[in-house]
């Protein structure tokens, strides 16, 4: 998998939005991949429109389930043809991990399993509250071991992570939401770095959603260009 990738989060249910979103990242400045959320792929004209979707994109369902039900929710989108990236939680276990592997490998050849670990609006009180009683760094790092051995394709984790999975698991590919550009508001995440901080932890791809598309898209880009080039 190529390196260095920037995804743009296209976090609304409204396909007017949608369109406007991807007719603005349409720019020779930098190469950004569209990722669908759930918002979107429930509504209605959602499914619809990603089912003749002719670009390259992720579909962020973060399936958690049995892997019977997980397997059949593969299934189910085995005629979404462009769809490169799905996740999964790592919380579903290493059995569901390794038969949603197995089962993308044979519908799509091209889709990549991302396990999603630890959420970038968690930290290691929220754990606590739910009753985990490791770090996320550490939880992090052993779900990175599961991810592995299930022979999935990459994992989802915050950047601050990304420097310890890196050393250990040096071939995985580390995607990285809970981006913000210099002087946004983080919101509800609280993992949060720069692109450019990102990068510089080995990372292989962000997604950035609010810092992108809140106001103006176009000018948004030209920060995120500017950042990159300092
Ligand atoms: O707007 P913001 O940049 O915070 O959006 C982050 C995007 O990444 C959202 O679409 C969210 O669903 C997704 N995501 C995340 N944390 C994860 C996995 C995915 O924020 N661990």
């Amino acid at each position: 998998m190529r390196k260095n990738k920037i995804f743009i989060a296209c976090d609304t249910s409204n396909l007017s939005e949608i369109k406007k979103i991807l007719k603005q990242i349409q720019t020779n400045k930098l190469e950004i991949i569209p990722k669908f959320g759930l918002q979107f792929f429930y509504s209605k004209k959602g499914r619809k429109f990603l089912e003749s979707f002719k670009k390259d994109f992720w579909l962020d369902l973060k399936i958690n389930d049995i892997p019977q039900t997980a397997l059949s929710a593969i299934d189910s989108i085995k005629d979404l043809k462009r769809c490169r990236y799905i996740t999964v939680h790592v919380n579903g276990g290493l059995e569901m991990l390794k038969m949603i592997k197995k089962k993308t490998k044979s519908i799509n050849k091209n889709l990549k399993v991302l396990g999603v670990t630890i959420l970038t609006s968690l930290n290691n009180k929220s754990l606590k509250e739910i009753g985990y009683t490791k770090s996320v760094e550490q939880l992090v790092l052993k779900q990175a071991g599961l991810i592995k051995k299930s022979g999935c394709d990459g994992i989802v984790c915050s950047a601050q992570e990304a420097n310890i999975v890196k050393k250990k698991y040096k071939k995985l590919f580390i995607v990285t939401p809970g981006i913000r550009l210099p002087g946004d508001n983080a919101n509800d995440q609280l993992r949060v770095m720069t692109p450019n901080d990102a990068f510089r932890n080995k990372v292989s791809g962000i997604v950035m959603g609010r810092s992108l598309v809140r106001g103006n898209i176009k000018k948004n880009i030209q920060r995120l260009v500017n950042h990159l080039n300092k």
